[in-house]
């Protein structure tokens, strides 16, 4: 480790590992659920479950980018964080709003709106922890020796995903109004400014990987920003094809959300060719698959299994089905949970100076996890195809087409015990590493 700061990334990396598990089982009660053994039910009803998961998900994302930042951002400034104890504040409070929030849902406090369940006097509170956040980040660039476009790029991404909260608590009565700026928040973060920061850390970990000079990987982020924004901003609109909002968003959501591929495939082109140009053997080659990976699945879950639903003529048959479900896994975590687990990959065995990154414990967790995450999708797949072709073709009603489909979750569940298996792996050698320490 560079700099003794970037050791705080520690335990924003292990909170990550905890609130994934969490979140893991919470799957497990969907998956059972929909399966039709529904036990928890009067505990842990469906859409309770479904709340906890999803923003389990976004917390520890959302934690793992600060971890990132953490530890990225001393090393491209080149100077100490402003402040070590206030970071762990800024931590302790993120973890006190969000399992605040996390239990109050099993309590009925929330608000019901996919993704943004949190109830609104716990968002303030988010809204300030951020602030500090980004404070404590942007105050480091501007205090340090160097500005890098890795850094910049990284920076206006975190700053922008803290405004673009905002949008989600502007209040309405109108169903309409609601969704349309619940997506300000939803999409413009996962198909926009989410982007530049995968774009940016992918920078980071190509440019300490594969040994090729900074000018020309930074190069390739200035193309993905073009892309992201050219194609994601006024691809909002392949979400207002059916929520009352004007017509002319069909032909503006297709066209524009039928490019956002293109900043996907430029991420996997750019990691790819600098890995083979770079042509020196890694010193953490699970770190470069993990960085790899999260390029290659990032583009075949958002960028390919996007594209399959995002044209108004399939989306009106697909919307809100299984469909999206088998999307928005392979989509989050080969775009998001893998850049997470790649930063941490890399990052530990420098942390803690333990080299135990290239064990066959450590490809194991990478194969398993994503041969089950595939598996997953095919299996939501099916179960959204045949959903679709019942529900919205045949006309069956909806819930007797749960009950139709629940043979297809025999095979959710087999494929995500597979996947947990990988996961599992993968905590294990994050336990097995330790704590972080201060050698160099
Ligand atoms: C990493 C990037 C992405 C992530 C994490 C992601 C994730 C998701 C999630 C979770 C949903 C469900 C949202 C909700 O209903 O509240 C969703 C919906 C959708 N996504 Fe993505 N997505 C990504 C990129 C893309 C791209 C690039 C496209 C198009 C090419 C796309 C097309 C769609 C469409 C059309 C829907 C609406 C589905 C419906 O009508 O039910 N997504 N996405
Ligand atoms: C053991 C592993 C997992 C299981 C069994 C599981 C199962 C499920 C189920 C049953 C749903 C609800 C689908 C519905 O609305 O009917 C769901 C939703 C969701 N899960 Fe998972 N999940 C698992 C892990 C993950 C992981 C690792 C991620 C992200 C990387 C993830 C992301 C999501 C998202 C984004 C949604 C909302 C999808 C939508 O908007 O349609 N899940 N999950
Ligand atoms: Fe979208």
């Amino acid at each position: 480790m560079k700099y003794k700061s970037q050791k705080v990334a520690y335990w924003f990396f292990a909170a990550c590992m905890l609130l994934l598990s969490l979140q893991v089982i919470y799957g497990f009660i969907m998956g059972f659920a929909h399966m039709g053994f529904d036990g928890l039910h009067s505990i842990i009803p469906f859409n309770t479950a479904r709340a906890t998961h999803t923003n389990l998900l976004v917390m520890w994302l959302l934690t793992g980018f600060m971890g990132a930042a953490y530890y990225i951002i001393p090393e491209e400034a080149e100077r100490e964080l402003v402040s070590v104890r206030l970071a762990y504040v800024q931590l302790i409070a993120l973890l006190v709003v969000g399992v605040t929030a996390i239990i109050g849902f099993h309590f009925n406090w929330w608000e019901g709106r996919k993704f943004l369940e949190i109830p609104r006097p716990l968002d303030y509170l988010v809204v300030v922890d951020v602030l500090l956040f980004i404070y404590l980040i942007g105050a480091t660039i501007w205090k340090g020796k160097r500005y890098t476009t890795t850094s910049m790029v990284l920076f206006f991404g975190l700053l922008m995903t803290a405004l673009l909260y905002l949008p989600g608590m502007i209040p309405t009565d109108s169903q309409t109004m609601d969704s349309f700026w619940r997506w300000w928040v939803v999409h413009l973060w996962v198909e926009g400014v989410w982007e530049l920061i995968m774009g940016a850390i992918l920078s980071f970990l190509l440019i300490k990987q594969t040994g090729v000079d900074r000018e020309v990987i930074e190069k390739w982020l200035y193309i993905i920003v073009g892309f992201t924004f050219l194609s994601g901003i006024l691809g909002t609109g392949h979400h207002y094809y059916y929520i009352g909002t004007p017509k002319y968003w069909l032909m503006v959501g297709g066209v524009f959300s039928a490019l956002e591929p293109l900043a996907f495939l430029a991420m996997a082109i750019y990691a790819i060719a600098m890995a083979k140009k770079g042509g020196r053997s890694p010193d953490n080659k699970t770190a470069l698959h993990w960085t790899i990976g999260c390029s290659i699945l990032s583009f075949v879950g958002a960028g390919f299994l996007g594209f399959a639903h995002t044209l108004p003529q399939v989306n009106m048959y697909t919307h809100g089905t299984l469909v999206t479900a088998m999307h928005g896994h392979m989509a989050f975590w080969g775009a998001y949970a893998m850049l997470v687990l790649a930063i941490i990959s890399y990052s530990m065995p420098i942390m803690t100076g333990r080299k135990l990154q290239d064990t066959p414990m450590n490809m194991f967790a990478f194969w398993t996890s994503n041969i089950g995450m595939v598996a997953m999708t095919v299996a939501f797949g099916v179960a959204g195809i045949a959903q679709v072709y019942l529900e919205r073709k045949l006309g069956l009603d909806f819930l007797g087409v749960q009950k139709e489909i629940e043979v297809h979750f025999f095979g959710l569940i087999l494929a995500a015990s597979l996947f947990t298996l990988g996961i599992i792996a993968f905590i294990w050698n994050f336990i097995r590493f330790g704590l972080p320490s201060d050698q160099r």
